[in-house]
């Protein structure tokens, strides 16, 4: 496979850039965040935008979506052209026997290109942050890590021309100002925690290397992601997992918000395929290159422990809320993706509570029966 990593890019280019810019900026050239053509694309951007992804980068590999995710790409794309990369979390066995396996600070952009062109990589999805939970404890190092790691994958896709990039969202975009029901595509974003203001920066800095010179990085907003393979890394919406695996390993659970406490969620399947599906998804068909809200189902932290005593009638969910729960209250309750819907065909297959709740407890269940459960 040919490298495009020597090719000497530069100065030149980069003044074509210049005079084009000046160029648009003439004619009155305006910039619409919703969406979007790139303004500006060299040749070689538009190229870019027609080529296959081949191989593949996952940073954040080890946390609760890259884990599932890597494995995913894996299964799809050949388990040699995806490559995981970790950070201080170890590996799980499946992830390092899968394929290629390397840790990377997602703030060194050296090291972050050594391993892109170590391995030929023109694609790049990038899981690598600090979560909302965590962020607020240490918002400098939410900020540093979180806008520094996505500046440079953003960076190296420019300079290396890769030809795709995928980083999420979430729905910590939106502040006590946003619709919190049905929260729309376009609305005021406001954020209350240094995690939402890192999210709605990447959106827009994700916008501007599409527009100014057209990186091909897509982006949704996830909701609260429940999964059963990899537990979550420090966000608000953590409790939605523990409490299955509390509730399977104790019969009970002290749930960190409010009983009536409603935020979207999603479970890890869907999470997959929309993400997936987004990254194939003909270029053309992407309007929005700020972020997709992605929806799956809303539900309280009430109607989660009902559900999962209807199974485990034994089991008792008690509510303490902490400093997450003024996170969760800052944040919406459901979101509108009839966007991501139209545009790239967005559907969930998990969108019933009782369905989702079903399925977890048979996968933990089984992992605890055979002593496997963390
Ligand atoms: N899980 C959710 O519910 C959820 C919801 C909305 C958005 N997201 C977003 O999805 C992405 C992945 O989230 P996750 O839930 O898998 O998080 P996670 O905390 O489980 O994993 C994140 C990974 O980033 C890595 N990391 C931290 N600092 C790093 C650094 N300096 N360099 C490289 N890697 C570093 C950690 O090792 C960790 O494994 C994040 O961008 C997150 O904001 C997640």
């Amino acid at each position: 496979m040919p490298s495009v990593l020597n090719s000497s890019r530069p100065t030149t280019r980069i003044k074509i850039f210049s005079e084009r810019m000046l160029a648009a900026m003439l004619k009155n050239t305006s910039y619409n965040s919703k969406v979007s053509t790139p303004v500006f694309q060299s040749k070689r951007g538009c190229r870019m935008l027609g080529k296959n992804m081949k191989r593949i980068l996952v940073t954040g590999a080890t946390g609760q979506i890259g884990s599932e995710l890597t494995i995913e790409l894996r299964k799809k794309y050949s388990h040699d052209n995806v490559v995981a990369a970790g950070h201080k979390r170890t590996p799980s066995e499946t992830l390092l026997k899968s394929g290629s396996f390397e840790s990377i600070d997602i703030t060194n952009k050296e090291g972050l290109e050594r391993i892109v062109e170590k391995y030929d990589i023109d694609t790049v999805y990038h899981l690598g942050a600090v979560l909302s939970g965590v962020g607020e404890q240490n918002p400098q190092a939410a900020w540093h890590i979180n806008m520094d790691g996505l500046y440079n994958v953003l960076q190296v896709a420019k300079e290396h021309e890769l030809v795709r990039v995928f980083w999420p969202s979430s729905i910590a975009v939106f502040g006590p100002e946003a619709p919190r029901v049905n929260t729309p595509q376009n609305t005021v974003l406001i954020p209350r925690t240094m995690y939402g203001v890192t999210k709605v920066a990447g959106e827009l800095l994700c916008n501007y290397y599409f527009s100014r010179f057209g990186v091909d990085v897509r982006s949704v907003r996830y909701p609260g992601i429940i999964s059963s393979e990899t537990p979550p890394g420090g966000g608000t919406t953590d409790y939605a997992v523990e409490i299955f695996y509390e509730a399977i390993k104790k019969k009970r659970y002290t749930c960190f918000v409010r009983q009536d406490t409603v935020l979207p969620m999603m479970y890890m399947p869907d999470c997959i395929k929309g993400t997936i599906d987004l990254m194939e998804t003909d270029p053309s068909r992407i309007k929005c290159r700020t972020s997709y809200n992605m929806s799956a189902m809303s539900f309280s932290a009430g109607q989660l422990a009902a559900e999962i005593k209807k199974l485990c009638p034994e089991f008792e969910c008690e509510y303490k809320p902490d400093f997450r729960q003024q996170i969760a209250d800052s944040w919406i309750m459901s979101m509108d993706d009839s966007v991501a819907r139209k545009e790239w065909g967005w559907k969930p297959t998990y969108d019933n509570l009782a369905v989702m709740t079903k399925d977890m407890m048979e996968i933990l269940t089984k992992k605890f029966e055979a002593g496997i459960l963390p």
